[in-house]
């Protein structure tokens, strides 16, 4: 952890992250514990979310591993009641479970398409509706993990395009409907962050990492600790006022292609 980010932030909250068995996800509740956070974890195997609870709960944090499957409304909020029977409340959710493979769109099944959206969008929509009455509110934190592919169109990505779109979508709707309610609903959009299955998929050729980097403004890959500093932020009270806001965690992706002209000399 680099030295300088201050922990003790959400010293007695508590978190519920869906799709936390590994990745990015993973990182994001590990940081929300670091923080002060209670953390309810949960992901479609029980093996795989037991041990990833255990890897928090080894360094001293309180941490919970429930399996649910995000497609499963009854099993969400099956989950969701765990949480709140071992820690009382929930403050804060996170949802970034999702599903991906590169493949053209004649190339996909209409279950393939289907699968993808199930998990992303439909299981992001299960996550935000089934919490909503477990909320500790005002002041209860959503915040959903979307991608660059719901702004802009990439090839062999129409399920992943169209899932993460509506994302971006719910995330608006929802702050406006909840708002009332002390609800803040936001989403974040990572760049490509190392050492994740998303970009093992999307990028698995020697050379795609350079290619990538060289297209990035900040001329980087991004770190999971990058997005859990994104949600910190978005879950503690130097937040209040922001909502329906899709964060670009993506060290300037988000702009354009920054590798696409010819470099001037000197430059
Ligand atoms: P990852 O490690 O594969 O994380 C995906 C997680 O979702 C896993 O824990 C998986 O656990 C869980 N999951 C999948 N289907 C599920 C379901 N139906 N119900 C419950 N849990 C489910 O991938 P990642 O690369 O870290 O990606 C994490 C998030 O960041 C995703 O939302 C992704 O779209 C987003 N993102 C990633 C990047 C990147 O550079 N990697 C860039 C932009 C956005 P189980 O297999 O145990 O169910
Ligand atoms: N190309 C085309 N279609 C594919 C595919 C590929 N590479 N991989 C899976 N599919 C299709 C399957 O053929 C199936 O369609 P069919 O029934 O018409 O044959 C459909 O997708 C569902 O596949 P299945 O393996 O049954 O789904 P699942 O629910 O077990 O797994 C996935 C979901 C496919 C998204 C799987 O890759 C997964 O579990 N991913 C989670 C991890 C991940 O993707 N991390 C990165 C996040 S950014």
């Amino acid at each position: 952890m680099n030295s300088s980010l201050k922990d003790g932030l959400l010293k007695g909250k508590v978190a519920f992250v869906a799709g936390a068995s590994s990745g990015i996800n993973l990182g994001i509740a590990q940081r929300l514990a670091e923080q002060g956070a209670k953390v309810a974890i949960i992901s479609r195997s029980a093996e795989k979310i037991a041990a990833a609870a255990k890897t928090i709960t080894d360094k001293g944090y309180p941490c919970v591993g429930i399996a649910a499957d995000v497609r499963d409304y009854a099993a969400v909020d099956a989950a969701l009641a765990e949480a709140v029977k071992q820690f009382g409340k929930i403050d804060i959710v996170l949802s970034g479970a999702a599903g991906n493979f590169v493949a053209p769109a004649l190339g996909m099944s209409a279950n393939g398409f289907k699968t993808v959206v199930d998990i992303d969008l439909i299981g992001t929509f299960n996550v935000l509706r089934a919490c909503f009455q477990y909320l500790n509110r005002p002041g209860a934190s959503l915040i959903s993990i979307t991608a660059g592919q719901g702004e802009r169109p990439s090839m062999f990505q129409a399920h992943v395009c169209a899932a993460k779109a509506g994302i971006n979508m719910l995330t608006k709707c929802l702050a406006m409907e909840w708002g009332p309610a002390g609800v803040r609903v936001n989403a974040i959009s990572p760049g490509p962050i190392a050492d994740t299955e998303g970009m093992a998929r999307l990028a698995p050729n020697p050379g795609d990492e350079q290619r990538i980097k060289s297209r990035v403004p900040l001329r980087d890959y991004g770190e999971k600790l990058d997005i859990a500093e994104a949600v910190v932020y978005l879950s503690t009270e130097s937040a209040r006022y922001v909502t329906g806001v899709i964060m670009q965690v993506d060290g300037g992706s988000g702009l354009g292609d920054a590798g696409a002209n010819a470099i001037p000399e000197g430059f």
